[in-house]
């Protein structure tokens, strides 16, 4: 029976020598010591079959054979934890000498976003706060509290994306409908504006997206007038391009201002030569804006004898195009990286 107990020794020791990693280990483990089938498992079962004396005997001996042979595997487990330790240290050590990769590298803000940002700082930093509306929008909100009934002919301008047999829901086609939605949210006296993604049924050309940002803003204050509002617009034109710009105000119709205008600038793409940026006519049609209409301020719950609006749908992504002379509006769609890289 020790000679058994010897043998198995033997080979445990000559094992444990070629044991490379944890693995290897447990392999080892359980070739001795498994429940089942273990070498030393089996060899001591056998024990039962002994007489008293030689049991008590063989017991004893086997049992400090076992706890030599487990404490071995033990030491060679933290030996083999030390060695992962010491090779991942050497693999993962973290030279903290080494520059950092710069952030344009990983990616950057996309020229609309760079913009927005923009527009929001200058205009928070004059007391207008910045709302979001949704961008599949009731009728209701899109037309009716704007003034547009459903037989009203501007409908038909707006080109507009219904949803398949709802007629009561829309893809909005501009940020107007936050108007009346920040009156009923803040009333009145009220400075905010919207950034947002709007959406037509357009024949596409290098002016003209299906998809495309407009930044909504209004003012809800007493005596208001039209010299205000184009002093805030040039301001603005002129705090994103870092230029002088000249702007022009020509009436523009809109069933919620009366009266309505359309502010264009000279184009910064050319110069004002005409190119496809502006229709080649030397202008473009950057922010239609106007004095809200009392329909509107009374759809907003506001008493239009008390309460005056100045409106404006700012083209934003015309303003990022004016800014970094982008000819052609389906460029933001396009997914082109040789585009997206330049930012
Ligand atoms: N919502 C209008 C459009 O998209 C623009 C606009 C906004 C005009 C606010 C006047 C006042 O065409």
């Amino acid at each position: 029976m020790k000679e058994q107990f010897e043998q198995i020794k033997k080979d445990f020791l000559i094992a444990l020598d070629e044991v490379k990693d944890t693995l290897m280990l447990e392999e080892l483990e359980q070739r001795f010591f498994s429940r089942r089938s273990g070498e030393m498992t089996t060899v001591m079962k056998n024990l039962k079959d002994l007489s008293n004396d030689a049991r008590k005997e063989f017991g004893q001996f086997a049992n400090v054979v076992k706890k030599e042979l487990q404490g071995m595997i033990s030491e060679r487990s933290e030996e083999l934890k030390g060695q992962a330790l010491a090779e991942l240290e050497k693999k993962e050590t973290i030279d903290v000498t080494q520059p950092a990769i710069p952030a344009e590298k990983i990616g950057h803000m996309h020229p609309m976003s760079i913009i927005n940002k923009e527009l929001e700082e200058l205009f928070t930093s004059m007391g207008f706060m910045v709302l979001d509306g949704p961008e599949l929008e009731s009728d209701y909100y899109a037309f009716e509290t704007l003034n547009i009934p459903s037989h009203h002919p501007a409908r038909e301008s707006m080109d507009t994306f219904y949803v398949k047999d709802n007629p009561h829901w829309v893809m909005r086609p501009h940020t107007s409908p936050v108007q009346v939605r920040a009156m009923h949210k803040y009333g009145a006296p009220l400075r905010t504006v919207v950034p947002g993604r709007c959406f037509r049924n357009e024949a596409t050309d290098g002016n003209h997206e299906h998809t495309f940002y407009q930044m909504e803003g209004l003012i809800i204050d007493k005596d208001l007038s039209i010299s205000n509002l184009i002093g805030i617009m040039k301001g603005l034109l002129e705090g994103i391009l870092k230029k002088e710009v000249e702007v022009r105000l020509r009436p523009g119709h809109f069933p919620f201002v009366e009266p309505g205008f359309e502010l264009d600038m000279k184009c910064f793409v050319c110069g004002g030569d005409g190119c496809s940026a502006c229709k080649h006519s030397g202008w473009v049609e950057i922010i239609p804006c106007g004095l809200v209409h009392p329909h509107v301020i009374k759809a907003g719950g506001l008493d239009p004898e008390v309460w005056g609006g100045f409106a404006f749908g700012l083209g934003s992504m015309r303003l990022v195009m004016q800014r970094y002379g982008i000819e052609d509006i389906r460029h933001f769609m396009s997914g082109d990286m040789r585009f997206l890289n330049q930012f």
